[in-house]
């Protein structure tokens, strides 16, 4: 039986929301527990399905896994690494497996990877990370839809990106953490994520320079020791939050959220008159008042995050006058447009752009989630839709949303995952 998410809208949220750890911080901090063979803890990790998916493949390959998720703790030894293939399986449903491949390579001299393809919202080509692995020494045959790095041994090297990748920077880095001598990484990609994976690659041995910036410097080591790290809090969840506040907030305070990391989101709702009040990471906002259209173009880090486009999309809905996104980071991530039409919002889309008519009332009805920030997307606008909303394409939501209904119905929200 497939699971739908039913909301029904219009109910007014108070309460305290609580931001879970950061999903895209998480899994690059896996990825590295497979560069030693000593104990590494990560802390304030997401129990979402994307990191369920990663520890289980950190079994498949050899690693020890012992996992709380109540506490949100995991203790990883990957002494035993052995295979060098991650299921096709997980390749498929889960991208983010491709950030196996820097410490594969680096550990044991080969990895094997179906290429992961592309997915709803791409074609999500990894031709600058294989650039990178090449520039590091690494043979890469590409046959029958896969990808097999090899290297005895990898040997530091300059590395250009031709885009800011955030995986791409994050599997380099890794990859140069185990190489003989000094790796440059040029126009590496500046999330917060990045910064954060050299800070647990240091706490491991490496020596890093130029962490936050857009030329990281890495001088390899022979052996790496384990790490203890608490994982930063989720910017792409608490801007959904902070979303679903102002459309649907009547007095919602959010916890944990890191506005040191938010400066874009803060600016664009602000400009769309989203009063926002802050003191250490506590955030409240105040809805209610008109909101104003803006013009947003998504762009790497520190710009406004693709991963926040749609969440501000259905705000933009409510906006008095006509809004324009940019979509600039992936060719086809603007699909969640066609489900809010047909919930009665007036966007016209000429890819990349979307044109956003407000103010205009939804209505609630049967849609479809084609990607994780879709997903999102479809709840904030049955919270503030008309009538009842039904969600499809949970598995999306699930795998980067720790407990959404849990939270939405603990600030008041009338959502219910039912079998369909
Ligand atoms: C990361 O994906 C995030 N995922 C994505 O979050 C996020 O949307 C994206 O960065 C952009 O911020 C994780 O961190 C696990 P990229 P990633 O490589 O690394 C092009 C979510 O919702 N490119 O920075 O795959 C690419 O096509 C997910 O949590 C190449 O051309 O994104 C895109 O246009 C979705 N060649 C641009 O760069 C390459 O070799 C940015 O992609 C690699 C990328």
């Amino acid at each position: 039986m497939k699971e739908v998410l039913w909301i029904e809208g219009g109910h007014p949220l108070k309460g305290t929301l609580r931001v879970s750890g950061s999903k895209n911080a998480t899994l690059p901090l896996l990825a590295a527990t497979l560069l030693t063979e000593e104990a590494c803890v990560l802390e304030g990790i997401p129990d979402v399905q994307d990191v369920r998916m990663f520890l289980a493949l950190i079994e498949h390959l050899g690693g020890r896994v012992s996992y709380d998720p109540a506490c949100g703790r995991v203790c990883i030894e990957a002494k035993n690494v052995s295979s060098q293939t991650p299921p096709e399986e997980v390749v498929k449903r889960m991208r983010a497996s491709v950030l196996t491949m820097g410490s594969l390579l680096a550990r044991l001299g080969v990895v094997e990877v179906s290429l992961p393809g592309g997915c709803a919202i791409g074609r999500r080509p990894i031709d600058q990370h294989l650039k990178g692995f090449e520039a590091l020494g690494a043979k890469v045959a590409l046959q029958n839809g896969h990808v097999r790095l090899q290297a005895s041994g990898l040997t530091g090297h300059g590395v250009r990106f031709a885009v800011p990748t955030v995986t791409g920077t994050e599997n380099l880095l890794m990859a140069a953490s185990l190489a003989n001598g000094v790796t440059t990484i040029e126009n590496a990609a500046l999330e917060p994520e990045v910064a954060e994976l050299c800070t647990a690659l240091q706490k491991m041995g490496v020596d890093i320079e130029g962490k936050g910036t857009s030329k990281i410097t890495v001088c390899g080591k022979k052996r790496l020791g384990g790490f203890v790290h608490r994982v930063c809090r989720d910017r792409i969840e608490a801007a959904t939050y902070l979303i679903v506040s102002a459309l649907a907030g009547e007095d919602v305070v959010l916890e944990g959220v890191p506005l040191e990391h938010m400066s874009a989101v803060v600016d664009v709702l602000g400009e769309a008159g989203v009063q926002i009040e802050a003191e250490d990471g506590r955030v409240r906002t105040f809805a209610g008042g008109d909101l104003n259209p803006c013009r947003v173009r998504t762009a790497p880090y520190p710009g406004f995050p693709t991963d926040v486009q749609a969440q501000l999309m259905v705000l933009l809905t409510k906006a008095n006058g006509a809004s324009l996104i940019e979509e600039n980071i992936f060719e086809n991530r603007l699909m969640h447009a066609e489900e809010l039409r047909r919930m009665g919002a007036a966007i016209e889309v000429e890819s990349p752009l979307a044109r956003v008519l407000g103010p205009c009332k939804l209505q609630g009805t049967r849609v479809l989630a084609t990607d994780l920030r879709a997903s999102a997307c479809l709840v904030l606008a049955g919270l503030v839709a008309g009538g009842e909303t039904l969600i499809e394409g949970l598995h999306h939501l699930d795998r980067g949303y720790e407990r959404m209904e849990e939270k939405l119905r603990s600030v008041g929200a009338r959502v219910e995952r039912i079998k369909a």
